[in-house]
């Protein structure tokens, strides 16, 4: 493919009104940008399109290795490579996955990891039709100048990983930052992950990853759902301000935003209606409909809530498909009915395609709700949750 071109203002000359010519101005050089996806941007739209398709939606298991630790913790089981390998060929060899999954977010030792049969997760998650993708951010350290904000690094070595990664069967991409409302958010917090956003959005491009933009905004606070729209608003439009700077490729972005909810400590929660209204009010002032997908993080909400909520917004049409990249609102019933026994993994497995197909159904704007277990309807936020 013809490498995309972006050409810059060419003086024009010509006649002037009464027949008078203009004198030409000095011949200026045009430039040539480069667009950032590059070689890669017929690839890179169908894959976004592959991961944003009808009736279904991404699987999030890319914790590190510290955040699986803490998963493991929660069911009693040490932090081992070998325990991390057995829950996520448990979560990857589920039968009949890939009607509801798309694509799987995956932390690097998982990418280059086998089942204990020796068969690549990559492979298994191929001849379900679920794309690969990877976490290639390096984690959050505090912001020096902000309001105890964070950034998020990972852009140094960012485009050889990233070919790398492409190499090993990846095909999207993941960063992660956070926003958080109850720290101001400070101007400068709010810039630098945004620009940070794009780019590493322009570097994955340019190694044929779809870039997942994931600017979290965090659920921690007790202000109200107007003040969350608010926050959302100045930090898409900023998003998308850096993102055209970078020259990205819209058709070829996912993105991955927080609802837009009431803080996990405001003194009302919002329904499911009101989520859905904000939410999509917010998305519809910032973000173009040439982006293909929107895939929810769930942040702390319960599983129930999560799908409920996407159910909410998928009740008429929308621009963009509007879909669930969920990882606690995904696995905590998997990882409560395993508990780490060889027994129950069969069991467990079933209680992941229950979830995903009901996020597919919520996708489809057809979940009714009913069934669900107490357990499903548990909040799992957690003041000041880090990954
Ligand atoms: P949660 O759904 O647990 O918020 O995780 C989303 C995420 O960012 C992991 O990719």
């Amino acid at each position: 493919m013809a490498m995309a071109t972006v050409k810059l203002s060419s003086p024009a000359t010509g006649l002037l009104a009464g027949g008078r010519t203009r004198r030409s101005a000095p011949a200026r050089r045009a430039t040539v940008i480069r667009a950032a996806a590059g070689s890669y941007s017929d690839e890179l739209v169908s894959t976004a399109k592959s991961v944003a398709s009808p009736g279904r939606g991404i699987l999030a298991i890319d914790e590190s290795n510290a955040t699986c630790g803490k998963r493991l913790a929660s069911i009693g089981l040490d932090n081992t490579e070998a325990n991390r390998q057995a829950y996520r060929q448990l979560l990857l060899t589920t039968a009949g996955l890939g009607e509801y999954i798309s694509g799987a977010i995956l932390f690097e030792e998982t990418l280059y990891q086998s089942t204990t049969d020796g068969k690549k997760f990559v492979d298994c998650l191929k001849d379900q039709n679920i794309m690969p993708g990877i976490k290639v951010d390096k984690g959050l350290v505090p912001l020096p100048g902000s309001n105890n904000e964070s950034w998020c690094q990972g852009l140094d070595g960012l485009a050889s990983r990233c070919a790398e990664y492409y190499k090993q069967g990846a095909r999207f991409a993941k960063w992660r930052t956070v926003v958080s409302i109850p720290c101001g958010p400070s101007a400068l917090a709010v810039k630098e992950a945004a620009w940070g956003l794009a780019r590493y959005a322009g570097i994955a491009q340019d190694n044929g990853l779809v870039p997942i933009v994931e600017p979290e905004i965090l659920l921690d606070g007790d202000h109200g759902i107007e003040r969350t729209l608010e926050v959302a608003e100045k930090v898409w439009s900023e998003v998308f301000f850096y993102l055209a700077q970078n020259n990205v490729l819209f058709e070829g972005i996912l993105l991955k935003p927080s609802m837009v909810t009431p803080g996990a400590e405001h003194k009302e929660k919002a329904s499911p209606e009101a989520i859905a209204k904000n939410t999509l009010t917010m998305l519809r002032r910032r973000v173009p409909p040439a982006v293909p997908g929107i895939m929810f993080l769930s942040g702390g909400q319960s599983e129930v809530e999560a799908t409920l909520n996407l159910n909410a917004m998928n009740q008429s049409p929308n621009p963009w498909h509007v879909s669930f990249s969920y990882a606690r609102a995904l696995q905590n019933s998997v990882l409560k009915t395993w508990q780490g026994r060889p027994e129950n993994v069969e069991a467990a497995q079933k209680a992941l395609l229950a979830r995903a197909k009901a996020n597919s159904q919520a996708q489809l704007g057809r979940y009714t709700g009913e069934g669900e277990s107490d357990e499903a309807k548990k909040g799992m936020f957690q003041k000041g949750y880090t990954y």
